[in-house]
């Protein structure tokens, strides 16, 4: 064997080896674009929860703390993935917040769930699975799991707006699954004890 053909060869090999399987650059971009998403997701609903506090809405602000730091759990458990497959992640400047009023930050803030659980983690999520791409798997299975209860809570804050149901609410530290009540040993999403779970009150 040459040694052109030599490099080639082991060049291949290095890329089949990377998370076994050949290079997942369409997974490495969504994953990127999930990176940036969660880190104005996470931006945008710590501005959000300022207005909420400001109106009274103190139950809602801290909903949206709490989302906040679930987002801030995917935004690191993405980059993370992005970089043990291989890639880099963008940079970028983080977005302008547009505050309205809580009852219009709620309605933003569902629309931003609804179309992350219906349409961009379902679609990311068959591609890395496509791409066999474990570490990505993982951490859109985990966001998926968390926006969909995210969307279910911003409705439920939005229909009783004025009137919350004060409660503890519990953030998973690892895969930012958000509940109203502990799990009754782990995270049903990924099995972490539920004494870590970060408390808001
Ligand atoms: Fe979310
Ligand atoms: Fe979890």
């Amino acid at each position: 064997m040459k040694l052109i053909q030599l490099f080639a060869f082991l060049a291949a090999l290095l890329a089949l080896t990377v998370e076994g399987h050949a290079a997942p650059g369409k997974t490495i971009a969504n994953l990127n674009k999930a990176y940036r998403g969660e880190s104005n997701a996470g931006y945008r609903y710590e501005q959000f929860a300022k207005k909420a506090e400001s109106e009274g809405y103190a139950q809602v602000a801290k909903l949206f703390r709490a989302a906040a730091k679930a987002e801030g759990i995917h935004r690191d458990s993405h980059k993370a993935a992005i970089i043990r497959m291989g890639g880099k992640p963008d940079e970028f400047a983080l977005d302008d917040v547009k505050v309205g009023a809580t009852k219009e930050n709620l309605a933003a803030a569902i629309k931003g769930e609804t179309y992350e659980r219906d349409v961009m983690y379902p679609e990311f999520l068959k591609a890395a699975k496509e791409d066999q791409a474990s570490p990505a798997i993982r951490t859109f299975t985990y966001a998926l799991a968390a926006e969909t209860e995210h969307a279910k809570l911003y409705q439920e804050a939005l229909n009783t707006l004025g009137n919350n149901h004060v409660t503890s609410i519990y953030v998973c530290p690892v895969c930012g699954y958000t509940v109203t009540a502990l799990p009754d040993r782990r995270c049903p999403v990924c099995a972490t004890a539920k004494e870590k779970f970060i408390v808001f009150e």
